[in-house]
């Protein structure tokens, strides 16, 4: 049958029926319990979808827990420091989830009273809520009859359509969406997308689909599921060494604000640039690490440097007791840790192995 066929063949409410109803079966006994499906409120879910870009569902959990006793809505989190914002977010990664979240608090707070629209189209003016984020809003808060393509859902979708245009490419994230809204109904979009995608999460997964075990495996057109989706070649990786200096001076250390990668954090200070050079006597590297970033591994070399360094607005001194407040991306925090023969300053979660500090 081809996608056309199948498409038509599915698109009456009878036949959306027929598939949906082993499916929402299946959730009802192997869905998971996630904390993001026991609320309806859409700054709740809004918290959630934002952490879940790009990170894992076991890494997250914790992250939103703690966000929402410190931040518990739109309120508190517009009123929150940038500081403290970063900070909670700390060990996540990808900051800019963090300043977007703050900034589209601060809207909702002062220019719609407080108010999270209902609308797609005005969700989609705030900072950050593209078309995935404003969906599943509207989806899990609302229940509005929208559909979800994200991972999870991207990947069943391909596979029940065999669909082997790129999903990374316009006209296959196109006919993705169209799909999606293919399958479905009127009124349960909430519990139909949380099925779709906890099927792509745990039965049609990456590489080793569990198809003996799918509840909709009747419905689905893939010839060879493993190798569903395709995607356009990956930029490839690039390496980079960036190498900064450890300086400390009774119980202080001193940090620079970054105004780049990991902008308002606070990181250990750069070498070579304005200034801060190693010394001959210090050419080795006290700490190396290596990270990915995006598409970059990047390795990380710390090098002892003495005191003398001028501060400026960009660069303080910190109480090392007081870390614990001050918001730094984890591969500077773990060089930190470990140089100081500290334990674990803190952090709520387990770092993904895909999260950029
Ligand atoms: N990935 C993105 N959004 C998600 C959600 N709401 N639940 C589980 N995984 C997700």
């Amino acid at each position: 049958m081809d996608v056309e066929r199948l498409l038509k063949a599915v698109a009456t409410p009878e036949k959306i029926r027929a598939f949906q109803r082993p499916l929402l079966r299946w959730l009802r006994r192997y869905g998971r319990n996630l904390p993001w499906r026991r609320t309806r409120d859409p700054y709740a879910i809004l918290v959630s979808e934002f952490m879940l870009q790009q990170t894992q569902v076991a890494t997250v959990i914790p992250y939103y827990d703690e966000w929402l006793r410190r931040f518990p809505d739109f309120a508190s989190l517009a009123r929150a420091s940038e500081n403290d914002v970063l900070r909670a977010w700390q060990g996540l990664g990808y900051y800019a989830r963090a300043r977007n979240l703050h900034a589209t608090a601060k809207a909702v707070v002062h220019r719609r009273r407080g108010r999270f629209p209902r609308s797609i189209e005005q969700m989609q003016k705030l900072p950050g809520i593209g078309k995935y984020t404003a969906h599943a809003v509207a989806s899990f808060a609302f229940n509005q009859s929208v559909p979800i393509v994200e991972a999870n859902t991207a990947r069943v979708l391909t596979r029940l359509f065999n669909l082997r245009k790129a999903i990374d490419s316009v006209a296959g994230r196109t006919t993705l969406w169209e799909h999606a809204a293919s399958l479905l109904s009127k009124s349960n979009a909430r519990i139909y997308n949380s099925a779709l995608m906890d099927l792509g999460a745990l039965v049609c997964i990456p590489r080793k689909p569990n198809c003996g075990i799918c509840p909709v495996k009747k419905f689905c057109l893939a010839k060879n599921p493993k190798t569903l989706p395709v995607r356009k070649s990956r930029p490839r990786t690039t390496r980079l060494v960036e190498k900064h200096a450890f300086v400390v001076r009774q119980g202080k250390i001193l940090l620079e604000q970054s105004s780049k990668r990991w902008r308002g954090m606070w990181i250990l200070p750069p070498l070579k640039l304005d200034g801060l050079k190693p010394s001959n006597s210090q050419q080795r590297p006290l700490y190396t690490s290596v990270f990915p970033f995006t598409h970059h591994r990047a390795t990380l070399q710390v090098f002892r440097h003495g005191a003398q360094e001028i501060t400026n607005e960009q660069r303080r001194w910190f109480r090392i007791r007081s870390l614990d407040s001050v918001p730094i991306p984890s591969p500077h925090l773990r060089a930190i840790t470990d140089l100081l023969g500290v334990p674990r300053l803190r952090g709520p979660g387990v770092r993904t192995p895909q999260s950029a500090g």
